[in-house]
């Protein structure tokens, strides 16, 4: 068995939508490395797509899991319920920064959101949601249509469902600002629909799919006293920021702001299909009974592994962990820029280990020198993601369990690529 046969396989059995970043097939990985079944070795920067923050194969999660299936891996939990999935619930509700919350678990990060905006609807009786230029929120009907970049995630999969607006993000590379923002919303509220009409405002602390820009202090801010005053629901997609990826458990703790509700998945449980949805007790509680719910949502398998992610992130201080490598990241970066100004890289940023750059030529995005960038790093050994609007921009997702000596590996890898690229 190699990448190429079995590429020869995926290609006749399984369609093209699924894109491939890599052409490997995986045989094993441990925490930030993986081999392919080749047995070449690689390290692992874009981990799961943020999934597996703590890291691939990690003892405590496995050990947690296994432990569950030989208990009973899935009765549904609104048919005979558990104890794990309410004290998850539990530690989130405890953990997240909002005052007197309540958890429902689900399975994806789609879902999460798609729940987050019945739930909005719900409560306040209204049907709008608006949602932010660049960002990303899942590939379902409902997140697509929030979904604010159009190739390759919504081209040909339309009609959406009505009732969802845009407005720009602050991107301070593309000259948009908090007020320019601020002024299309006020715009969008004379224009196309009445704040009164408004269910949720929905934006992630960090855009992740759409670059890995952080959301103005400001803004977020800002956009609070505006929920406040129209009664709409403030919503953070904490899918791709969360448990310990930005230095905190959650990216909304940068903002000294309380979202009524917040959408998590991906790193909750390391690697095994776990969502949630944390928000105000007396929004949460607005659906009837059976309003909400999902085969497997909350999965028991789920719940005990996130648990043991909650640990790890704790016992390991992994939030700190991930500003150390976000530090040492930037340091790298900045040097290799200072030394050699020709490499076609800036715009380098980062909030804890949520690290990117952009590819510029004539100081203009530069998607070009993105591909043959992310083959010289694979050549040598390191998987990095691209992202972003223009599709010039490198993210570095490293498991916050990444050894010094590999984090150093995967900078000198990405030096010499960098370099080559000049
Ligand atoms: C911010 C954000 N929201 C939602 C999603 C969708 O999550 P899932 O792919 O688990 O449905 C993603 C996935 O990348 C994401 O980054």
């Amino acid at each position: 068995m190699n990448n190429q046969s079995l590429m020869e396989r995926r290609n006749a059995a399984v369609p093209r939508g699924v894109a491939s970043a890599t052409p490997l097939f995986v045989k094993h990985a441990k925490n930030a490395e993986l081999w392919d079944v080749e047995n070449t070795r690689y390290i692992d920067f874009a981990a799961g797509i943020a999934v597996v923050n703590t890291g691939h194969s990690n003892p405590t999660i496995t050990q947690a899991v296994t432990a569950q299936i030989d208990k009973f891996s899935h009765t549904a939990f609104q048919v005979a319920g558990y104890e794990n999935y309410i004290e998850l619930a539990e530690r989130l509700n405890a953990l997240a920064p909002i005052d007197d919350a309540k958890t429902i678990l689900m399975t994806t990060g789609a879902e999460a959101i798609e729940n987050a905006v019945k739930i909005a609807r719900h409560y306040t009786e209204r049907r709008g949601v608006i949602a932010f230029h660049g960002g990303f929120h899942g590939r379902t009907l409902l997140t697509m249509g929030m979904t604010g970049k159009i190739a390759p995630y919504k081209e040909g999969f339309g009609p959406f469902p009505g009732d969802i607006y845009h407005i720009p993000f602050p991107v301070p590379y593309q000259g948009i600002d908090t007020a320019y923002s601020l002024q299309q919303l006020e715009k969008l509220f004379k224009t196309d629909i009445s704040p009164t009409s408004v269910a949720a405002i929905v934006i992630e602390p960090i855009q992740g799919e759409g670059g890995f820009y952080a959301a103005p202090k400001e803004l977020v801010q800002q956009l609070r006293t505006l929920c406040d005053e129209h009664g709409i629901v403030l919503i953070f997609d904490e899918v791709q920021t969360g448990f310990g990826r930005t230095g905190k458990t959650f990216a909304s703790e940068h903002y000294d702001v309380q979202p009524d509700m917040i959408t998590v998945a991906k790193a909750l449980a390391g690697g095994y299909p776990l969502s949630g949805i944390i928000g105000k007790r007396e929004i949460m509680d607005s659906p009837a009974p059976g309003g909400l719910g999902g085969t497997y949502g909350g999965s028991p398998v789920g719940c005990a592994a996130a648990l043991a992610v909650l640990e790890e992130l704790e016992s390991k201080s992994l939030n700190a962990r991930a500003q150390d490598i976000g530090s040492q990241l930037h340091k790298a970066f900045s040097e290799i820029i200072t030394l050699n100004p020709n490499v076609p890289i800036r715009h380098i940023r980062h909030k804890g280990a949520m690290f990117a750059f952009d590819f510029l030529a004539d100081s203009q995005p530069d998607p070009s020198q993105v591909a043959p960038f992310v083959k010289a790093c694979r050549d040598d050994g390191l998987i990095v993601l691209p992202c972003g609007q223009f599709g010039n921009a490198i993210r570095l997702l490293p498991p916050l369990t990444v050894e010094n000596h590999i984090l150093e590996e995967a900078i000198d890898i990405m030096r010499k690529a960098l370099l080559s690229l000049q």
